[in-house]
C-alpha cells in the first residue's frame, strides 16, 4: 500500500485545512473527533486564537465539538503557512467572491495553492472544497502543484468535493451530508476517498472535477434560478390581488412534480447570489450567455427594490410620505436564526428608503451592531414598542421574532417573508411582498 495512504488508515495522516471559516470549521472538528491530528490555517490571528482556545465563533458548531481536541493537542491553529511542509493532506476552503464587475475573484485559491506549492513534498493529497467554476481545479491547482516535479496520481493527489454545509440545518451536518468527490486521475480519487470516508456517511463519486464542480453550480442555480421564478411570480401576483405565498402554499399540495421555493427581499449570503455567476463567467468565456443565470439575477437583485417600492406605497396608503418616516428593518441576517448578513438584502433596502428620506433603524437579536456595506448602526432593543415606528419591514423572519407583539403594536407591516400568516390582528395594515 502506498505511503500516504497507509497513514491515511491508519489516520497518523496530518490534516491541514486552510480556511477555518463557516466551512472549514466544522471540518476540522470532525477530522480531530475521527482521531486525526488536525490544524487549521488562517489569515485570520482571530480566528487562529479562538479556535486554539478551544472556542468557537461559529454558531453551527458547539464549543464542546473542539474543546476536547484542543486539550489533548489533536486539534490547533495557526496563521503560518510552514505547518503545510508537515501535512499529509490540505483542505482548501477559503472564499470565492466576486470582484467589483461581478467576475470570480480567485485571489484566495491561488494564494492558498501557492502556500501548498511553497511546502509541497511527495505523497500529499490536497482537496479543494470552494465553490468555483468549472476548470478551476485542472487550470489552477494542478499545474501549480505540478510545476516543481510533483506527478500528478503519483506524488501528488488533487480532487474537488465542493462544500454543502447549510448553515443553521439541525438535521443535516457535515457527516450525514453526501458529498460530491471529483479526483484529478483516478488515483487521486482513490486516495481522497479513503481520507474523507473516516468523517463522512456517504460520498458520491463522479468521472472528473470538472463534473463535481459543475454538480455545485447546478444545485445552486436550481436554487437562484427558482427563487427568481417565484419572485417573479410575487409580482404578478400582486398585479393580479392574488397573494403569491397563498399560491405557493397551496401548489406545494401536490404531491409530486412540484417543490415550493418562496419569494423574499432578495438573495444573501455568500452563495447563491454568488455561485451562479461563476458559471455565467466561465460560459462567457466560451462566446456562451446563460441565460436562466442571468435572468434570476436580474429579478433577484431587483427585489430590494421592490419592497422599497411596497413600503412606500404601504406608507401612501396611510397618507404618509417615505420621506421624514421612521421605518424599523427587522432583521438584517441573509437568513432566519443565523447571524451572517453578508451580501444581506437588508443593505439595499436600507440604502433605498434613506434615499428617500426615511429615517431607518434595524432590529436582529442575532446582530447586534453592523458596520458594513456603508450601514454604521447599533441594532436597537428587541424590547422597543414596534408602535414608535411609521412602518416596519420584516426582512427576516427570525423564529425568536414576537408575531403577536408586532401584529398587535405596529401601525403598517411590510412582511416579506409571510411572517404574519397565522397572527390574529388587523390585516388591513399587513403588506405582503
Ligand atoms: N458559508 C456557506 O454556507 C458555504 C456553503 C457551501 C460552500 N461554501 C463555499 O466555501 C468556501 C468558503 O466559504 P466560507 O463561508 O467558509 O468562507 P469564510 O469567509 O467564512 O472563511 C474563509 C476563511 O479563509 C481564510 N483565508 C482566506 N484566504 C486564506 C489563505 N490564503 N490562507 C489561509 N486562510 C485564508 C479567511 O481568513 C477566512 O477565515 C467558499 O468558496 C464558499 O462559496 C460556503
Amino acid at each position: 500500500m502506498r505511503p500516504l495512504l497507509n497513514k491515511i488508515e491508519t489516520k497518523t495522516a496530518h490534516v491541514v485545512v486552510i480556511g477555518i471559516g463557516y466551512v472549514g470549521l466544522p471540518l476540522v472538528a470532525e477530522f480531530a473527533r475521527a482521531g486525526f491530528r488536525t490544524t487549521g490555517l488562517d489569515k485570520d490571528p482571530e480566528k487562529v486564537r479562538l479556535l486554539n482556545a478551544g472556542e468557537s465563533y461559529i454558531a453551527d458548531v458547539p464549543t464542546s465539538d473542539l474543546a476536547p481536541h484542543v486539550q489533548t493537542k489533536r486539534l490547533d491553529a495557526t496563521t503560518d503557512a510552514a505547518v503545510l511542509a508537515q501535512a499529509d493532506a490540505v483542505i482548501v476552503c477559503v472564499p470565492t467572491p466576486l470582484n467589483k464587475t461581478k467576475d470570480p475573484d480567485m485571489r484566495f485559491i491561488v494564494a492558498a495553492t501557492e502556500d501548498i506549492a511553497r511546502y509541497q513534498h511527495d505523497e500529499m493529497v490536497v482537496i479543494l472544497e470552494s465553490t468555483t467554476y468549472p476548470g478551476t481545479t485542472t487550470e489552477v491547482l494542478v499545474p501549480k502543484l505540478t510545476d516543481k516535479g510533483g506527478v500528478l496520481g503519483r506524488s501528488v493527489f488533487i480532487a474537488i468535493s465542493p462544500e454543502r454545509v447549510d448553515p443553521g440545518n439541525e438535521v443535516f451536518k457535515t457527516r450525514n451530508t453526501p458529498k460530491v468527490l471529483g479526483g484529478a486521475t483516478p488515483e487521486c480519487l482513490i486516495v481522497a476517498s479513503a481520507l474523507y470516508t473516516h468523517i463522512l456517511d456517504k460520498i458520491v463519486p463522479v468521472s472528473s472535477t470538472e463534473t463535481a464542480e459543475m454538480v455545485k453550480l447546478l444545485e445552486n442555480t436550481f436554487r437562484a434560478v427558482n427563487i427568481g421564478l417565484v419572485n417573479e411570480i410575487a409580482m404578478m401576483s400582486r398585479k393580479l390581488g392574488i397573494d403569491p405565498f397563498e399560491v405557493i402554499r397551496a401548489a406545494a399540495t401536490k404531491p409530486f412534480g412540484f417543490m415550493p421555493f418562496y419569494p423574499g427581499p432578495g438573495l444573501g449570503g455568500h452563495c447563491i447570489p454568488i455561485d451562479p455567476l461563476y458559471l455565467s463567467w466561465k460560459l462567457r468565456t466560451l462566446q456562451y450567455q446563460a441565460r436562466f443565470i442571468e435572468l434570476a439575477d436580474s429579478i433577484n437583485s431587483g427585489m430590494p427594490a421592490y419592497v422599497v417600492d411596497r413600503t412606500s406605497e404601504a406608507l401612501n396608503d396611510q397618507s404618509k410620505a417615505v420621506r421624514g418616516s421612521k421605518i424599523l428593518i427587522y432583521g438584517v441576517a441573509y437568513k432566519r436564526d443565523v447571524s451572517d448578513f453578508r451580501e444581506s438584502p437588508a443593505f439595499a433596502i436600507i440604502h433605498g428608503l434613506e434615499k428617500r428620506g426615511a429615517h431607518v433603524s434595524y432590529m436582529d437579536p442575532y446582530v447586534p451592531s453592523l458596520n458594513e456595506d456603508g450601514v454604521e448602526q447599533t441594532g436597537i432593543d428587541a424590547s422597543t414598542d414596534f408602535g414608535t415606528f411609521d412602518a416596519v419591514v420584516v426582512v427576516t423572519d427570525h423564529a425568536v421574532m414576537d408575531r403577536k407583539r408586532l401584529m398587535r403594536q405596529a401601525k403598517l407591516v411590510v412582511d416579506t417573508r409571510d411572517a404574519l400568516r397565522d397572527i390574529d390582528g388587523d390585516r388591513n395594515k399587513v403588506y405582503g411582498l
